[in-house]
């Protein structure tokens, strides 16, 4: 079958074998999308998602192994990156255009959450530098990069991951990640405002807690931190990183045309709750 953009096709959701068929829409045929940290967790169900509608998926990583098995999976072209780093930044971008002509969509997603980033009690100068490096500075190095491309095209869609923590405080503090996620809000909002008059939008994902293997591994541990944490989810669960990704191929494809600058929340309704049900 031929499809067209905008078409909708059934296809099989191979990110998710606890899902059957499902419809998996076409939105972005021929567009091409960058993707940082699509080695793992969300940036790897998003390469997924974005390949699936028809995207060239184009994968940076700093870890060789995943990244390429990403590229592999999607049929992509892998990117060895350390996005705190500009030249290998740009070279990302650029090797996205000069391989397929353009660069229409930039997930700036790839960031960290290490142990020695706590309570402001206890984080030193040296864990918070890395993790402001490493979320906050690589995004702005990816959105440096990636606009050139799109002013030049006159169009593109730059997805920037946030998380929920931009917008509600928690007393589990990560202090540096937090403040961190809080800097990729605004400067997304403040890109999106900017550039919208060239048909460039720039939108800031705001993800609610993931169910990661890590993470799943963490709470196994100790049961009391997990539900200390689910108690606040009207849903009652964490998020599927492909429920992630699904926001991902929206905000990447012409259906959020009119959708930018915003903090995209993605939480399950953590952010909306009060009192969840028992
Ligand atoms: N997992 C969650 O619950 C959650 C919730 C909200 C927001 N987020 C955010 O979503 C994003 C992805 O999180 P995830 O849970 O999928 O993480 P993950 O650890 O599963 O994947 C992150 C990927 O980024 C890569 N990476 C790390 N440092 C890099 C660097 N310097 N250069 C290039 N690549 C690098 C890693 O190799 C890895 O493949 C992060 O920005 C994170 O802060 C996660």
């Amino acid at each position: 079958m031929t499809t067209t953009p905008g078409d909708i096709e059934n296809t099989t959701d191979t990110a998710d074998t606890a899902d059957t068929e499902r419809a998996v829409c076409r939105r972005l045929v021929g567009r091409t999308a960058v993707v940082t940290g699509a080695g793992s967790g969300i940036g790897l169900a998003s390469a997924r998602r974005l390949a699936a509608e028809g995207a060239h998926v184009v994968c940076g990583d700093v870890d060789e192994t995943r990244g390429k098995a990403a590229a592999e999976e999607t049929g992509g072209l892998f990117v060895q990156v350390d996005v705190t780093d500009p030249e290998q930044v740009e070279a990302l971008f650029r090797t996205a255009y000069e391989t397929y002509g353009s660069v229409d969509v930039a997930f700036n997603n790839a960031g960290i959450s290490p142990p020695d980033d706590d309570s402001i009690l206890e984080t030193g100068l040296e864990a918070w530098r890395r993790v402001q490096e490493v979320n906050l500075t690589s995004v702005y190095l990816c959105c440096k990069a990636a606009l050139p491309h799109m002013r030049r095209q006159g169009k593109g869609s730059i997805i920037n991951t946030a998380s929920f923590v931009a917008r509600m405080g928690a007393a589990t503090s990560q202090i540096s990640y937090t403040a961190s996620k809080g800097g990729v809000l605004a400067m997304s909002r403040e890109l999106g405002v900017q550039f919208a008059r060239e048909g460039i939008r720039v939108n800031a994902l705001c993800p609610g807690p993931v169910d990661t293997p890590l993470l799943r591994e963490l709470f196994a541990e100790d049961p009391e931190r997990a539900a200390r944490r689910l108690v606040h989810i009207p849903a009652g669960r964490f998020a599927r990183a492909e429920e992630i990704a699904a926001a991902v191929a929206f905000l990447a494809s012409d259906d959020s045309s009119f959708v930018n600058a915003t903090d995209f929340l993605v939480d399950g309704g953590i952010s909306g709750a009060y009192v969840t049900p028992l």
